[in-house]
């Protein structure tokens, strides 16, 4: 039986629906499939490791509990072997326990988890993961670089202009004026990687962009402002695969017009701002959303291939959502941003695409061993006389 270890909380904003996403969507069709024992990685959210099975039921963080799970609890080390270990203390002094790991599947969201960070430890660890790589997953959390990557591949974005915080400081003005020239209002101000609308402002006048800009500077060292895409319709692509990804249904998340997605919206009331359970309408980890979207066949196909389009160009591998904007009106279709580890993975999408929870897991375990393996195919080792001379 291959052992999968499953690492989700973390520090980050999203650290709870972190949660939500391992045991639910991840831990507990993995276990279904009875093909493999499931190890949970809980990181506290100090940034704490700690590996234990308690740590797999809901409401040990229902309650205080984990408050002093955390505290007593032994932290878990990490060995890299050729491959992964963990490693904690047993309840008899001086023993120590060991688990050798097959597979990992991260289920974090935001900062330090999401963003590549565990990425890079998992392949210096050298051992199979789920989901995107590190550069994958780094440039999709970063809203001016995957826009720059869509540009560079002639795939359409709002046009936006971007800037460190820095450089703000210094050329007030002179970005001010710019943005003025180049961009059209109505404006959104956004800060580089934050996720959930955190420091998010739609601005229609001149004198409110300095402000929004300094809100969105507050969470972020790099921001961006982009034209505001009108007659709003939202429409989001699960995808999964390597070399040949697979998408899911194109789904429209619904809400009013004249408001977009807040944390609240998202995760808090169950989407109640979006409108409210109509026919056909579906409730998901953000919501109610039409599944699959309710647009003319040309558009819905234009969004899939510039869903797919996007998921290659920025080196996407296993699995990731990726969020299109359109003009209902004039029916432009826009790239906004990419999701490498959506909540809950959107299985409720994958149920509708035919994909059942287990099959889901079982798949993306399955592209996260074939990456490896391909990987293995590959020289790291180059021999040299260069020391010789010392
Ligand atoms: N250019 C835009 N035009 C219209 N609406 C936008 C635009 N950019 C963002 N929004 C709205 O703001 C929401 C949040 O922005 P987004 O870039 O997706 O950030 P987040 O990472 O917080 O989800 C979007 O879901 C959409 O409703
Ligand atoms: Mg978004």
């Amino acid at each position: 039986m291959k052992t999968i270890a499953v690492i989700f909380g973390g520090k980050s904003t999203e650290h709870d629906v972190s949660i939500i996403t391992a045991l639910a969507s991840v831990i507990k069709p993995l276990e279904l499939t009875k093909q493999f024992r499931v190890e949970a990685i809980y990181i506290a959210k100090d940034g704490s490791w700690y590996w234990d099975d308690r740590l797999k039921d809901i409401s040990l963080y229902r309650s205080d509990e984990i408050n002093d799970f955390v505290q007593k609890a032994p932290k878990v080390h990490l060995l890299f072997d050729e491959g992964l270990t963990l490693v904690k203390s047993s309840q008899f002094a001086g023993r120590k326990q060991y688990k050798r790991i097959d597979v990992v599947f991260p289920a974090m969201h935001g900062t330090h988890g999401e963003d590549g960070e565990l990425m890079g430890v998992l392949q210096m660890a050298s051992v199979p993961y789920v989901g995107c790589d590190m550069a994958s997953s780094a440039v999709a959390m970063d809203k001016v670089l995957s826009k720059l990557i869509a540009q560079s591949q002639g795939l359409a974005t709002p046009k936006f202009v971007h800037f460190k915080r820095s450089e703000y400081s210094r050329n007030m003005t002179e970005t001010l004026e710019r943005i003025n020239k180049e961009l059209t209002y109505p404006l959104f101000v956004k800060p580089a990687h934050l996720g959930s609308s955190i420091g998010i402002t739609k601005v229609k006048t001149k004198d409110e962009l300095n402000n929004a800009i300094e809100v969105a500077l507050h969470y972020d060292d790099k921001a961006l402002v982009e034209e505001s895409v009108e007659n709003l319709v939202e429409v989001t692509l699960p995808i999964m695969g390597n070399e040949e990804p697979i998408p899911a249904l194109l789904e429209q998340p619904l809400l009013k017009s004249d408001e977009f997605f807040d944390f609240d919206t998202k995760y808090m009331q169950g989407g109640k701002k979006g409108g409210g359970k109509k026919g056909g309408s579906e409730s998901g980890a953000q919501g109610y959303s039409k599944i699959p979207a309710d647009l003319p066949k040309d558009l819905y196909d234009k969004a899939v291939e510039l869903g797919l389009s996007v998921y290659k160009a920025v080196g996407c591998e296993g699995f990731a959502r990726i969020d299109m904007l359109i003009n209902g009106k004039t029916k432009e279709l826009f790239f906004n941003e990419i999701n490498p580890m959506p909540g809950s993975l959107y299985s409720h999408n994958w149920n509708k695409a035919g994909v059942s929870n287990v099959q889901l897991v079982t798949k993306l375990v399955e592209y996260a061993e074939a990456r490896f393996r391909d990987q293995q195919k590959m020289a790291t080792a180059f021999t040299t006389n260069y020391l010789k001379q010392f």
